[in-house]
């Protein structure tokens, strides 16, 4: 575990997860599992291999299950205490043990900049980094949110993870462009940045994935961000104002990533975590 100044990790986790219907009509998208783990909990793994101790998700209707998985299920200890079963419970319990975890009902869903300006009250006044649960990553060497604690120690701004992806899919993504910096092959100073813009008008093919780091400044920004693409609150937009004082560092990761928001990105992340659990 790393050690950052970066304790607290923002988990947006408001959305209905229309496209996984009906798998997603009584229980949460970032519930569903990719093997025997649910997507969310990949999530708080990663930030807590990064040093964050303090989950901060922002839930809405629908959502209990979260709260449930990350606690005692008493019955269940009841149940198994003993048995051979019991090992199966030890790898969520320890995770329990390790972090703390706070939430907050976002009550109406008006975009991602909205859902972490309804985190501010989990958060305060300090950085924090901002999660996605539905993309799931796997890197070889350092979690994602790890490496880009290194970025943020070095640069102490905000900090946004970047892939490439192909030129026809910007318009599913936030979008920057920039400069590298530094003699860097991976470290961009963001210099513009658009919400799901269409491939003829994008700056590049450097794509947000759901990775963020970011200063609490973020938030009266966000307070006065009026609504974007698709009518929704978003937190590209805010984060423009802080690349114009370039204030916002843009960071190819190492690692897959997998959109596990699409059933075609689910079923890849499945196979990959297969067999890597078979080698
Ligand atoms: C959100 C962000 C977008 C980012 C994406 C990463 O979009 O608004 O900028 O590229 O997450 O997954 P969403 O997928 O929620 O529409």
């Amino acid at each position: 575990m790393m050690k950052t100044t970066v304790k607290k990790c923002l988990f947006p986790a408001a959305g209905y997860g229309t496209r996984f219907l009906p798998a997603t009509k009584a229980m949460p998208k970032e519930m569903l599992p990719v093997l025997n783990k649910p997507l969310i909990q990949y999530g708080v793994e990663e930030a807590v291999d990064a040093g964050c101790e303090t989950m901060a998700i922002v839930t809405g209707r629908g959502k209990r299950a979260i709260e449930d998985h990350f606690d005692i299920s008493y019955e269940l200890e009841h149940q198994i205490k003993g048995t051979s079963k019991e090992h199966y419970l030890s790898e969520i319990r320890n995770l329990i043990c390790k972090c703390n975890f706070s939430y907050t009902r976002q009550v109406q869903m008006k975009g991602l900049g909205h859902a972490i300006l309804t985190g501010e009250i989990l958060i305060g006044q300090e950085p924090f980094a901002v999660l996605l649960a539905d993309d799931l990553c796997d890197a070889p060497n350092k979690g994602v949110l790890a490496q880009m604690m290194q970025v943020y120690e070095q640069y102490g701004c905000c900090v946004v993870a970047i892939e490439e992806v192909p030129k026809s899919q910007t318009n599913r993504y936030g979008i920057i462009a920039g400069q590298l910096i530094d003699g860097k092959d991976d470290i961009y100073r963001v210099e513009t940045m658009v919400e799901k813009p269409d491939p003829k008008d994008a700056p590049s093919n450097l794509a947000i994935i759901g990775r963020y780091i970011l200063t609490p400044d973020i938030f009266d920004i966000l307070r006065e961000t009026k609504a974007g693409v698709g009518g929704e609150i978003q937190i590209t937009d805010a984060l423009l104002e802080l690349a114009k004082k370039g204030k916002v560092i843009a960071y190819r990761f190492e690692g897959k990533r997998f959109d596990c928001g699409s059933v075609d990105g689910f079923v890849m992340a499945i196979n990959h975590f297969y067999e890597i659990s078979k080698a």
